[in-house]
């Protein structure tokens, strides 16, 4: 993957199926590749880039989504990769105004080799403007059925819009099986099939992507073979 898209939107209609995890991961993968990557919190209503990348996120997207802040002054280095976060809280999710994503995306395009977009569960306006402005949709999904059919409503949502639909990403994969099952159930390729791994939740809590903090670890691996590019470790 990459190399034929800039803008990556992570999205499924689901809550707590890995699109931050799988944003996080790439933002430090294409970094890594020596790839200028900015990493996108379009999570509008819950934000958690922030603790997952242990940034800060004052001022933040919601601040230029509010027309207060200029792109630059929101902007947060990380390891390898910068990081427009946002803020939590209904005070800030008030303020926005998603059309100017679309701008805002315009300015990360001509600035950076990539950008991730990490989108919000659910499908609603917020949800499918990201989609929108992707080149390139992935899918997040676990094995799980619900899981599955919440992904496969938002692969059909994005062929609607004409967003373009890579691939999925399956998390917290426990048994080969399952991804059959995924592939039975779901119309789109499986980029990604990512182990259930304590070292993802460990390494959220160091504020790193696992590719970072444990490159050796299952989920980093399989998660590098989405980006091609095998840990130096190895
Ligand atoms: N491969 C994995 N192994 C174990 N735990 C994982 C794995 N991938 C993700 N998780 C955990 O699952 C939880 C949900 O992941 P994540 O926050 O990436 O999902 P999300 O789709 O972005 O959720 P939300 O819809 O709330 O934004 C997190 O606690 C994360 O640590
Ligand atoms: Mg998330």
């Amino acid at each position: 993957m990459g190399g034929d898209g800039r803008v990556y939107t992570v999205t499924s209609a689901k809550g707590g199926v890995g699109k931050s995890t799988t944003a996080a991961n790439l933002g430090a993968m294409f970094g890594a590749s020596n790839r200028e990557t900015v990493v996108v919190d379009a999570d509008l209503a819950t934000p958690a880039l922030t603790s997952h990348l242990d940034c800060s996120s004052s001022p933040s997207l919601h601040d230029v989504l509010a027309g207060e802040t200029e792109v630059d002054e929101a902007l947060v280095e990380h390891v390898g990769f910068d990081v427009l976060p946002g803020t939590p809280g209904a005070a800030a999710f008030a303020g926005v105004d998603i059309a100017r994503l679309r701008p805002v995306v315009g300015t990360l395009r001509e600035r950076y080799d990539v950008v991730v977009v990490d989108g919000g569960p659910g499908l609603s306006h917020d949800t499918v403007v990201p989609m929108q402005l992707a080149d390139r949709v992935l899918l997040a999904t676990t094995p799980d059925e619900a899981s599955v059919e919440a992904a496969a409503t938002t692969a059909e949502v994005a062929e609607r819009v004409d967003a373009r639909v890579e691939g999925c990403v399956v998390v917290k994969v426990t048994d080969r099986d399952q991804l059959d099952d995924v592939r039975r159930r779901l119309d789109a390729p499986i980029a990604a099939a990512v182990p259930r791994d304590d070292a993802v939740p460990r390494s959220q809590d160091l504020g790193k992507p696992v590719v970072v903090a444990a490159p050796s670890a299952p989920a980093a691996k399989a998660y590098w073979a989405l980006a091609g590019r095998r840990p130096e470790t190895d």
